[in-house]
């Protein structure tokens, strides 16, 4: 049992509402007499005890406040562990590292979704089943052309996800749980489709129909690059990179745009509207639009000799820039994802013999960071996002593509998050509650007496 304290006093009189509406956060003198509440504590199989605070309000007509969840976890789950003190990343139990070292991205989807490494003939089934999934219905296409060929393609792609859910009716009953799986298969197996297509129509070439017989990396290139008029060979390097980023993204517990899907399909959203609700939750700088950001500040930047300028600027309290791709809510240590990343990212630019100035500035911008006491003090290290881009430039990939592609990897975690939660016996609608800061009831005063 956990116990927590609180003043006898009334809810409202430990935090009081001021007219300006802000909370009024009214600490005890130190003589009021405590009550104290019991709660059960929830233990998992490694990480920090949960205290279970359901029936607080119920029982003691209080809420607890905690926006941003920095002490709230939101549900129970089985899928990925992260120990952020340690730098650990574990999906179903087995080490990032394991996993970008040995397995392949289709290998990690399917532990993702079905709690296990598969055996040869389950692997050569579950590819067989994504790979007759890659083509999107033909009348998709004409949703592109209803877009600006300037628009940012994570704008196109939050609306094309979604638009599948007017496609796929046979699958779309959330209480099945074959459709479910169903639906799980479509989605990974058309993600990288339209992503890629969202690339083409950016640049005016005719889209890519997939290719069954090449990977899903190679089958991704291909749909990225290759045009109708040329042969087109999967440069195996890039191949097995790709298929690196996909896994190092694949999930990451509950993050903002896997709590965004988990959210959207409590209410019984069908899985694409929840997709695309992840999609747009993604998109932001302080998560997924942090790969595109990082390339845009290392090209502020330019050379080294204004590092320890920029570095300057992002430590001053008075302007908002923060380095990019530095930093996590979670990891007080190296991002393990962030290692891995960076040491594709000088195999990939040595194989493929490109020397980018831009990986100079990283890595220069990494050293002076790590030995500045702003930086240790925050326990502030490289995160994922801050090598990924690096490689992707080097592999051809524009900046603005560069959201989608972490939208791509990371639908197998949104897609087993959903199927996790909706499996839940008691599942319930997520409804967070507030501390109301606004005026009292008023009465109404008509408009000719305002
Ligand atoms: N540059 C400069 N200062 C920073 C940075 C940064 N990147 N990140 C955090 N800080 C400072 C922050 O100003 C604060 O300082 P103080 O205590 O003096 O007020 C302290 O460190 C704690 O920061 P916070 O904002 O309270 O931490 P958070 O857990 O709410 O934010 C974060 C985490 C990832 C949003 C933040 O570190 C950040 O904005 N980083 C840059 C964006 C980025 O790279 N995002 C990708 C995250 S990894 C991929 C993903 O999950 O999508």
């Amino acid at each position: 049992m956990a116990q927590i304290s609180r003043s006898r006093s009334k809810a409202s009189n430990s935090k009081k509402t001021t007219t300006e509406g802000k909370p009024k956060v009214v600490k005890s003198n130190g003589k009021l007499p405590t009550k104290t509440f019991e709660f059960p504590l929830m233990k998992g199989t490694v990480g920090p005890d949960v205290v279970d605070v359901r029936t607080l309000y119920k029982e003691h007509g209080v809420f607890t406040y905690d926006p941003g969840f920095m002490s709230t976890a939101s549900c129970q789950s089985a899928i990925t562990y992260i120990d952020g003190d340690a730098g650990e990343l574990l999906y179903r139990g087995y080490d990032i590292a394991d996993l970008a070292a040995n397995a392949s991205f289709l290998e990690s989807c399917y532990l993702l979704l079905y709690g296990e490494l598969p055996q040869l003939s389950e692997l050569e089934n579950f590819e067989n089943i994504v790979n007759h999934h890659t083509m999107v219905h033909e009348q998709v296409h004409t949703f592109y052309h209803g877009f600006r060929p300037d628009a940012h393609p994570m704008a196109i792609l939050c609306g094309v996800t979604g638009a599948l859910a007017s496609f796929y009716h046979d699958s779309l009953d959330i209480n099945n749980p074959r459709h479910r799986e169903v639906s799980a298969f479509r989605i990974i197996a058309k993600m990288p489709t339209l992503v890629a297509m969202a690339y083409k129509y950016s640049i005016g070439q005719p889209f890519m129909y997939p290719d069954n017989a090449l990977s899903y990396p190679g089958n991704f290139l291909r749909m990225m690059f290759a045009v109708p008029t040329e042969d087109y060979e999967v440069n195996p390097i890039v191949e097995r990179a790709m298929d690196r980023i996909f896994i190092l993204h694949a999930d990451h517990e509950q993050n903002a745009s896997t709590s965004t899907v988990r959210l959207a399909g409590s209410s019984g959203a069908n899985p694409f509207a929840c997709i695309a609700a992840g999609v747009a939750s993604l998109w932001g700088p302080a998560h997924g639009g942090a790969n595109e950001a990082v390339l845009e500040m290392l090209a502020e930047i330019g050379t080294v000799e204004n590092i320890p300028a920029y570095i300057e600027q992002v430590k001053d309290k008075l302007n908002p820039t923060r380095l990019m791709g530095f930093g996590h809510r979670v990891y007080k240590n190296f991002d393990p994802r962030a290692q891995i990343m960076r040491e594709t990212c000088h195999e990939v630019l040595n194989d493929l013999g490109i020397n980018d100035p831009m990986l100079e500035v990283a890595m220069e911008l990494e050293r002076i960071a790590l030995s500045d006491p702003y930086f240790v003090e925050r326990k502030l290290y490289p995160n994922v996002d801050f090598y990924s881009g690096i490689i992707l430039r080097a592999i051809g990939i524009p900046t603005n593509m560069f959201t989608c592609i972490f939208a791509l990897s990371r639908t197998v975690g949104w897609i087993s998050h959903w199927m996790e939660m909706i499996g839940e016996e008691q599942q319930k609608i997520g409804r967070p509650r507030q501390l109301y800061t606004g005026a009292k009831r008023r009465a109404f005063t008509p408009l000719g007496k305002r």
